[in-house]
């Protein structure tokens, strides 16, 4: 921090963070804190006055005369004419604060405060930026608090605003829906908006909060990139606009029901915090940046404490007819296949026999386990695997017990019918006897039970996230589930949770905090999952990123795929499997275990090694990991479609230093693969240059078949 002659002569005229391969620069002129850069790291002697002036824009003819700046949080006092960065009124009044910056404090060496008042002092807006020393990441949230009046109406408040540099011209935007997360698409950045509004109370399966922006010529290895992600477990927009002035920015935030949040004197408001990444080698350093990013700064600590185990999930095998002897059946063949965690989905409890009841009685169904789950779960930890349990704490079935016994204990608008999604309601966890009925009754289950983990599912949207003083909850509801899972983390610090909302409705980094992974979708198609794969794994690393093995003919498309192709998708995520394991073959199950042990043997890899994103073809998908040292990698190629060509032709390996020597090995393959396609390099050390430059000839592949390679250096 350094000073200069500013209309507040005590404060800086700009502040820089440093951080892995990213410098943040702010402008603090006018006493109203704003980017001047977020981009690639600067020199460490660069003079910032010369930044903040080479940034100086000129007056345009018919333009305000002062032109206001894209400001951390853009005002209407100022005359900003784009999207404000917050909307306030106090019984119609007080419309346009004028903050202006009072302090700055340092909250730690990578992180500031930013300090501005309004109103006589009365309102306090103050932006926390913190850039990542080791990753360059950046985290940004908004407070605004209300030091002395009462009833103040706050309408928005984004997260701090960014703007984007004119070098950026496209955007990857996601969407999807359930069974089909994390589908990207690419925009030209507009003059006007791209906005996208999510208003169902969950993160979404069609939104997913995150963009990345890009330089013409970005690829997935190569050229300037910029990505943004907020963490919201609720409703959030994504606003990116250009403006006629040739200027644009970036602003996330949640998004707020009318009338949601009122704040009194001593009360604040915080946005949901936006997550920025800088790459100047294209998606790669985007995901280079995040993954680290996230083992470190996001996942809780004991998720680090060993390595992930393979899972079994009874969901896609018996779906609700659980009967103890089948279960047990199905839990000695996981076990044979190497399986080391034993997880029980939905149907266990209460009246649960299909999805019209017992959600809420959380209770074991003493019909279908009438010694309770104990004999099953001694029998999972005789044969060696930890024991998970599914639940879903949010929702009621209108036929429970619990909704009979309680029936204001549910999310519902006055006068408004509820509106049915797979017959199920959302309690109002805002309701401090709703949270402790859940927490007692989970504390209970995690008591008298050896259970590892928990799969936390919500399978429906949050549409009318009413309290019972009428007043939309939906924010407050976002808080209070996440209070949820915080207290019974604290309870029971050992017990990991998967995040899922019918798969990946709620992935994101906040919820990922307080879990330790997150269900990715509920599409165990492998075909579909390299896509899905592909978008999610920008922002999450291969160990949060659930992948299970399904059936042969999947249960969601109806696609036959080989045992191979499952497998070798489903190892590169945190691998489980999902299937009824009676319906596989000798050889079937003989390739299952085997792919098992594969992943054993390379999970410390995969899980904390570096993403190599390969750009590919309409009908094929490539990808890789390299451990830390650049001494060993894995990398897959599939086949997803028809070829126009006769091979594939060449694939070209990344990440890998020219000169070092590499032996290639093919550890994995289709069936019906001629591997001879390798024997000219077999044994020998491969000069990196050579395969990522050149690059190898592919073998004759049938579409929907994989292929996994390893290269370690040969030094
Ligand atoms: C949705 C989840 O995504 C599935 O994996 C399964 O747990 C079902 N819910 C159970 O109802």
């Amino acid at each position: 921090m350094q000073s200069s002659d500013n209309n507040l002569p005590e404060l800086p005229a700009w502040l820089r963070l440093d951080g892995g391969m990213a410098t943040l620069v702010l402008a603090l002129e006018d006493s109203e804190p704003a980017v001047s850069y977020f981009g690639p790291r600067l020199p460490d002697e660069l003079d910032c006055r010369q930044l903040v002036a080479a940034g100086r824009r000129q007056t345009p003819p018919n333009s305000l005369a002062h032109e206001p700046a894209i400001a951390l949080s853009p005002s209407i006092a100022r005359g900003f004419s784009g999207p404000p960065g917050f909307a306030i009124d106090h019984s119609g009044k007080a419309w346009a604060p004028d903050f202006r910056l009072t302090s700055i404090e340092r909250t730690a060496q990578d992180s500031v405060a930013l300090i501005s008042r309004a109103l006589g002092g009365d309102l306090e807006l103050t932006h926390h930026l913190r850039l990542d020393r080791d990753t360059g990441v950046l985290e940004a949230w908004s407070r605004l608090s209300v030091l002395t009046s009462d009833g103040l109406r706050l309408h928005h408040l984004a997260a701090p605003v960014l703007p984007i540099p004119d070098r950026y011209t496209r955007l990857l935007g996601f969407s999807g829906r359930w069974s089909g997360e994390f589908q990207m698409s690419e925009h030209r950045i507009p003059v006007g908006a791209y906005v996208r509004e999510n208003r169902r109370g969950r993160t979404s399966h069609d939104a997913f909060p995150g963009v990345v922006l890009l330089a013409d010529g970005a690829t997935e290895q190569q050229g300037y990139a910029l990505a943004f992600h907020l963490g919201a477990s609720g409703s959030h927009k994504l606003h990116v606009e250009r403006f006629s002035d040739g200027r644009a920015l970036i602003m996330m935030s949640d998004l707020l029901l009318p009338g949601e949040v009122m704040l009194d004197a001593g009360e604040s408001y915080s946005s949901p915090t936006l997550y920025a990444a800088v790459s100047v080698t294209g998606l790669t350093g985007i995901a280079q940046s995040f993954h680290p990013f996230v083992r470190a700064q996001i996942l809780p600590v004991t998720t680090h404490a060993k390595p992930r185990p393979v899972h079994y999930n009874t969901w896609e095998a018996v779906y609700f007819h659980h009967d103890e002897t089948v279960l047990k059946g199905l839990a000695s063949r996981a076990a044979e296949l190497g399986v080391e965690r034993f997880v029980l989905d939905d149907g266990w409890f209460g009246g649960r026999r299909h999805d019209r009841a017992g959600l809420g009685d959380w209770f074991v169904s003493d019909t279908v386990y009438p010694c309770g789950l104990k004999p099953l779960i001694d029998h999972v930890l005789a044969s060696g695997m930890e024991f998970g349990l599914w639940v879903e704490p949010e929702m009621v079935n209108p036929d429970s017990d619990l909704y009979r016994a309680h029936p204001d204990w549910v999310l519902e608008a006055p006068g408004v019918p509820q509106r049915d999604m797979r017959h199920q309601w959302v309690l109002d966890l805002t309701q401090p006897a709703v949270s402790e009925y859940l927490f007692v009754r989970l504390d209970a289950l995690l008591r008298e039970h050896a259970i590892a983990y928990l799969k936390w599912d919500m399978n429906r949207d949050v549409s009318h996230p009413g309290g019972r003083d009428g007043r939309a909850v939906g924010r407050r509801q976002t808080d209070a589930v996440h209070a949820l899972i915080d207290r019974l983390r604290i309870a029971h610090p050992a017990v990991e949770i998967e995040s899922c909302a019918s798969g990946g409705g709620r992935a994101n980094f906040e919820v990922l905090k307080r879990t330790d992974r997150i269900w990715t979708s509920d599409s165990n198609d492998a075909l579909d999952r390299l896509a899905i794969q592909r978008g999610f794994s920008l922002f999450f690393p291969p160990e949060v990123m659930g992948a299970h093995v399904g059936p042969r003919d999947c249960h969601i498309t109806g696609r036959h795929i080989s045992i191979e192709t499952r497998a070798g998708v489903a190892l590169f995520g945190h691998m489980g499997m999902e299937m009824d394991l009676r319906e596989l073959t000798v050889p079937e199950s003989g390739a299952l275990a085997r792919a098992v042990t594969l992943y054993k043997q390379h999970r410390g890899l995969l899980h904390s090694g570096r993403a190599l994103r390969l750009d590919h073809r309409d009908w094929d998908e490539r990808w890789g990991v390299i451990d830390q040292d650049g001494s060993q990698a894995l990398f897959g190629y599939a086949l997803t479609g028809t070829l126009p060509t006769t091979l594939p032709g060449r694939y070209r390996f990344a990440g890998l230093e020219a000169t070092a020597g590499y032996r290639l090995s093919l550890v994995w393959h289709s069936p019906g693969i001629d591997t001879r396609f390798l024997d000219g390099l077999s044994g020998q050390a491969v000069p990196g240059g050579l395969l990522v430059e050149a690059g190898i000839e592919l073998p004759v592949m049938r579409p929907q078949s994989i292929l996994i390679f390893k290269l370690s250096r040969a030094d």
